[in-house]
């Protein structure tokens, strides 16, 4: 079977080839899954950058979600109930960006016939994170503002669409104008254009002087600095995200007056504190919220395996529409 391979970490486009490689056999508790597709998200870029928080040992094959279906099932229970199935692949330790992948049978989601392939694909990694930040982590009440970084993202659309859903206000940041007038027609509350004003003075117009009580942040740098300036005492700032690969700058100062905070946050983590009970109510959760279209992904493009240098290369593009993904395999409902 083909599996896009990389074996060093490189630039996605350098360092990623299509190899034949044996297809894999799963064993008991575990299931095969014949792919069909897997989007391109900043996680698996930076695994093949070697700039992700768990690293493969090498040669290795990226690839942390998509959906196909259950072909094989190596044994129990569980592998037997999704046998044939629709499902979306959560792969925690990568190789989804291949034909066919064996991961653990419960981490196969068998999805609702409703749910379009496309969708399916993009099923968990930003869907909870969303959920899981402004509900379970930051709890941000009705009327409240929640001032996030890189708006424009897959994950920053759907945060857009679930303040609307809960009743809390968007502050978005993003870098170019295009975008900000793209996100104000989705609903956005506000949105401030780093290309054109400056941060701070604008969150402080807007929040009449007070700051946030709530911002996430996925870029760092000098976007991750100017937002703690935009925190009102007791505000926690929640860093997710890498995409400037800078470092924040800090006057400590600004934290100690007013006692605010600053905290990291990776699905990962959160996914290994939960039991099964609670993944499977996040599970219906995001489907239910797939469906009346607050948690979806814009598609920007699909490419095929064979064309992995080239989707990685678009994948980058700064400002890009919508989420690139990869045809692993033949497309369609079974
Ligand atoms: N911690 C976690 O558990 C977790 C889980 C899920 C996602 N994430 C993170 O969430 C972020 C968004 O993911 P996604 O899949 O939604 O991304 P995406 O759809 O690929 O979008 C990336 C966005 O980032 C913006 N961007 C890129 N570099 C930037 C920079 N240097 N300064 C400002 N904006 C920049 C782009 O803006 P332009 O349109 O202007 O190019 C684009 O809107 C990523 O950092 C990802 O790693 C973290």
């Amino acid at each position: 079977m083909k599996a896009a391979v990389f074996e060093r970490f490189g630039e996605p486009c350098e360092v990623l080839r299509i190899a034949q490689v044996p297809e894999p056999t799963p064993g008991p508790g575990q299931v095969l899954v014949r792919m069909r597709y897997s989007p391109i998200n900043p996680s698996d870029l930076l695994t093949v950058q070697g700039a992700y928080g768990r690293l493969p040992s090498l040669p290795a094959t990226p690839g942390y979600e998509g959906m196909g279906i259950v072909e094989k099932s190596g044994g129990g229970l569980l592998g037997w109930r999704v046998l044939g199935r629709r499902v979306a692949v959560i792969n925690a330790v990568g190789g989804n960006w291949a034909e066919k992948v064996v991961i653990p049978a419960r981490q196969a989601v068998p999805v609702p016939d409703d749910v379009p392939d496309e969708q399916a694909a993009a099923f968990f990694v930003n869907p909870a994170t969303v959920l899981v930040l402004a509900e379970k982590v930051l709890r941000v009440p009705p009327g409240e503002w929640l001032l996030q970084t890189a708006a424009g993202s897959a994950l920053g659309r759907m945060m857009i669409r679930l303040g609307k859903r809960l009743g809390f206000r968007t502050l978005n940041v993003v870098r170019r104008t295009q975008t900000a007038e793209e996100l104000r027609s989705l609903g956005a509350d506000a949105v401030v254009d780093t290309s054109r004003e400056d941060l701070a003075g604008r969150v402080r117009e807007l929040t009449g002087g007070k700051g946030v009580r709530f911002a996430i942040d996925a870029v760092g740098g000098q976007t991750a600095s100017d937002l703690v300036r935009c925190l009102a005492p007791g505000g926690r700032l929640i860093v997710y995200g890498t995409l400037a690969m800078e470092p924040m700058q800090l006057d400590q100062r600004l934290l100690i007056a007013g006692s605010k905070k600053i905290e990291g946050f990776w699905l990962s983590d959160w996914v290994r504190g939960q039991g099964p009970l609670t993944m499977l109510r996040l599970f219906r959760r995001i489907f239910q919220l797939m469906r009346e279209k607050v948690l979806t992904t814009d598609i920007g493009a699909i490419y095929p395996l064979d064309q992995i240098a080239e989707a990685v290369r678009k994948a980058v593009e700064p400002g890009r529409s919508g989420k690139i993904l990869l045809k692993l395999g033949s497309a369609g409902r079974q």
